[in-house]
């Protein structure tokens, strides 16, 4: 009797709430289309040393509500090597892998690209990233999540700066990327917001934006920083220096990586693991899922990796003039 055809699936790199919506999601439709289902553990590590959990309708019960991913996640100095995808493309053949889902941000992305290019396993992306950097998709999972933890954080922030009439620095998620502080720093009205993609100056864009609302009557503040641009310490004594007012730094660090799936990431997470083992399954190669105006659609890998994201500066610039 033939061998029944497998998808494998697996997460890499940071992990990002939603990620097990997404696995629930591709495990339920390819079963649902005929295959069986493996999940290899700790990202690419798992599929160079064959290590994977059979997944099922059952086994991905009671997880669409929980952050973190049920398979691991890692990432993999091997998988960057020739060798190491040798051996990745070996056990894709042994388990006769029908294709490879990769949930994950742009090098798990890449690490996909070669292995179509060097040994013809088909693979889909899938974005999960908090950062939402990925150039091709408007959304990544994981990010409205992350976003509505760090608004809950400087909520509480918040309380007690204006109960002390103070500055609060505070440092969020973002490596690269300023989309985590944009829209964080919107929803909680801070007094400035600072990304590595828009240039600022730190006696203007800080100190005189604090010492306006001052004299508006302001008394407490949040100033918004992503943490590639960091110095969120030093930020803060100048502050206190310089405009003779209590300032604290606040980095809220891990706690937005985690949590409960907001409802949001939830439903794109499970339109997007339909979508991958649907063009799987019609043998539609080397794709990369993707959210456009409102829309789950898929787009061609490389040109994904080639795509640059544009953060909004319309965004940046309402949001100095609102909160004031
Ligand atoms: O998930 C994205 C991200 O949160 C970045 O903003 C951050 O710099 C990075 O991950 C840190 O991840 P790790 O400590 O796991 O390398």
């Amino acid at each position: 009797m033939a061998q029944t055809e497998r998808i494998g699936i697996l997460t890499s790199g940071g992990d990002a709430p939603g990620m097990n919506a997404a696995i629930r999601s591709v495990v339920r439709v390819a079963i649902e289309e005929g295959y069986e289902v493996i999940g290899f553990l700790r990202g690419y590590n798992g599929l160079i040393e064959d290590d994977y959990v059979e997944l099922t309708v059952r086994s991905v019960s009671d997880i669409i509500h929980r952050g973190g991913t049920i398979i691991y996640t890692a990432r993999c100095d091997e998988f960057r090597t020739v060798e190491g995808r040798q051996k990745a493309a070996e056990v894709c053949r042994k388990h006769n892998l029908k294709g490879l889902v990769v949930i994950g941000g742009d090098g798990t992305f890449t690490g996909a690209l070669a292995l179509t290019r060097e040994h013809g396993i088909n693979c889909v992306g899938i974005p999960a990233t908090i950062d939402n950097d990925i150039g091709a998709t408007d959304y990544s999972i994981g990010f409205d999540t992350a976003v509505n933890t760090a608004a809950e954080m400087v909520d509480k922030i918040r309380d007690t700066s204006q109960s002390h009439d103070r500055c609060t620095v505070v440092e969020v998620m973002g490596r690269h990327a300023g989309y985590i502080a944009l829209d964080t720093g919107m929803a909680t009205g801070a007094t400035a917001i600072l990304i590595p993609e828009i240039p600022f100056d730190f006696e203007t864009d800080v100190i005189g934006r604090i010492r306006e609302t001052m004299a508006n009557g302001k008394k407490h503040f949040i100033i918004m920083v992503a943490e590639g641009v960091g110095g969120v310490g030093d930020m803060a004594k100048e502050i206190g220096k310089r405009l003779n007012i209590e300032a604290r730094a606040s980095v809220l660090g891990y706690v937005q990586r985690g949590g409960s799936p907001t409802a949001k990431d939830r439903v794109i997470a499970s339109l997007m693991g339909y979508r991958a083992i649907d063009l799987l399954n019609n043998n539609i190669k080397s794709r990369v899922v993707i959210y456009k105006n409102d829309r789950v659609l898929d787009a061609d890998i490389e040109e994904a990796l080639a795509t640059k994201k544009s953060i909004s500066i319309d965004t940046y610039d309402f949001s100095k003039q609102i909160n004031s």
